[in-house]
């Protein structure tokens, strides 16, 4: 055996193995490759509980030293060293960045890409004070990462619709798209910047990816903050609350009142409930991302830990059904619909459209409307 696995411990091979990580992928490619099942799979253990304890030393001189070269990525070799790359290191990527780093969620290489390079090298050394791996990428590095989370781009401004940052946003994406190509063909990517329908059907056109591979996080934060109003009505975890918000992450959102439960019950059978304000419920639901910027500058802790679960759902294959941004069958536009979230990005659509009420089918079929012609608009005058 190769890597003298009958005469050395697992952690000591799991030690050769980092350091070859960390200065030559062939040779850690080949250590690994040598191992018999059993003990690849020891390993694997043992790198997956260790490799958050050794990753920070090793990674971020692998990626100073030497960039990621496509033929020679080892990421896959184990899946706690597979690359997670955020492209836009401000507010929202910074903060999913420190959220996925202190998840351990199954990633190796934990990078960040920004234009602004001071910042960038700020953002870096801050996350280094926490002990915790974090790199800055070059663009080509991180489209051969396995997850890729554009944040890039601005916010919205005041008195701005989600469409007027679409102008801004549209051009940095489509050469953010341009410079992480040759992007990694298995690799999944989160569109988070806004409006992030629009943005994720056009990095979907960009990027040549197949369309369960490029995701819009959607309304998957404004479902947790829906779930959320409940759970402090209910006194219940938002967890064990099904409610989703669908449709646009935007204005035209809705909630599917008529499907959700708790514990099986119908959501308005639920003792009390009947009492709710239900459109303030989701009047309060869709104006609270406003109300945090008015107040903050901009949202980050909610949108980073959607992120961090939307990639770990990746990252662990748990086929997870979360709210996302997704694109729709038969029409030129990506939409928020639950979906089952595994390796390889969207596993499944769960079509609720034909269980909605004629209501909320109207409010459904506005939002496709609504954004496959802004779709067509954009496509026409850029
Ligand atoms: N989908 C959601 O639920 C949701 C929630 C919150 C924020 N957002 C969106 O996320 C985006 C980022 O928000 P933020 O508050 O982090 O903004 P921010 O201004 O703090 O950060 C944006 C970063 O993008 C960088 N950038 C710009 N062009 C770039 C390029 N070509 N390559 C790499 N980096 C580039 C900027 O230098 C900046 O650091 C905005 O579009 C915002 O609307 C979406």
């Amino acid at each position: 055996m190769g890597a003298g696995a009958s005469t050395q411990s697992s952690a000591e091979i799991a030690a050769r193995l980092q350091s070859a990580y960390a200065t030559d992928p062939k040779e850690f490619a080949s250590i690994f490759e040598s191992l018999s099942e059993a003990d690849q799979s020891k390993v694997n253990k043992l790198l997956e509980t260790e490799s958050a304890a050794a990753a920070p030393a090793a990674a971020p001189a692998a990626a100073a030293a030497a960039p990621v070269d496509t033929a020679e990525d080892t990421s896959d070799v184990f899946t706690s060293n597979r690359h997670v790359a955020i492209v836009g290191g401000g507010a929202v990527g910074a903060n999913t960045a420190f959220c996925i780093a202190t998840a351990k969620i199954g990633h190796g290489r934990l990078t960040i890409t920004d234009i602004a390079a001071d910042m960038l090298e700020g953002q870096v050394m801050d996350m280094e004070d926490t002990g915790m791996h974090c790199a800055a990428a070059t663009p080509k590095e991180a489209g051969q990462a396995d997850v890729i989370i554009i944040t890039a781009g601005r916010g919205l401004r005041d008195g701005e619709t989600r469409l007027d940052c679409l102008k801004s946003n549209y051009g940095i994406l489509k050469s953010i798209v341009g410079g992480l190509a040759p992007i990694k063909k298995s690799a999944v990517i989160i569109v988070v910047s806004n409006p992030c329908d629009i943005l994720a059907y056009f990095v979907w056109k960009f990027s040549g990816l197949p369309e369960q591979q490029v995701i819009g996080s959607g309304t998957y934060l404004d479902t947790v903050r829906l779930r959320a109003s409940v759970a402090s009505i209910v006194q219940m975890t938002p967890d064990s609350i099904h409610y989703n918000m669908l449709g646009e992450h935007g204005d035209a959102m809705f909630p599917a009142t008529s499907l959700a439960t708790i514990a099986g019950v119908p959501l308005m059978n639920w003792p009390g409930m009947d009492k709710v304000d239900m459109v303030k419920l989701e009047e309060d639901t869709r104006i609270k991302g406003r109300l945090i910027r008015e107040k903050k500058g901009a949202t980050s802790f909610g949108i980073a830990t959607s992120c961090k679960n939307i990639t770990e759902a990746i990252l662990q294959n748990k086929r997870r059904v979360l709210p996302l941004s997704v694109k729709i069958p038969g029409e030129e536009a990506f939409l928020s619909l639950p979906c089952v979230v595994g390796s390889k990005g969207i596993h499944q659509i769960v079509d609720v459209t034909p269980h909605l009420t004629p209501d909320e089918l109207k409010l459904w079929k506005e939002c496709v409307e609504k954004i496959s012609s802004q779709v067509k608009d954009v496509a026409a005058s850029f």
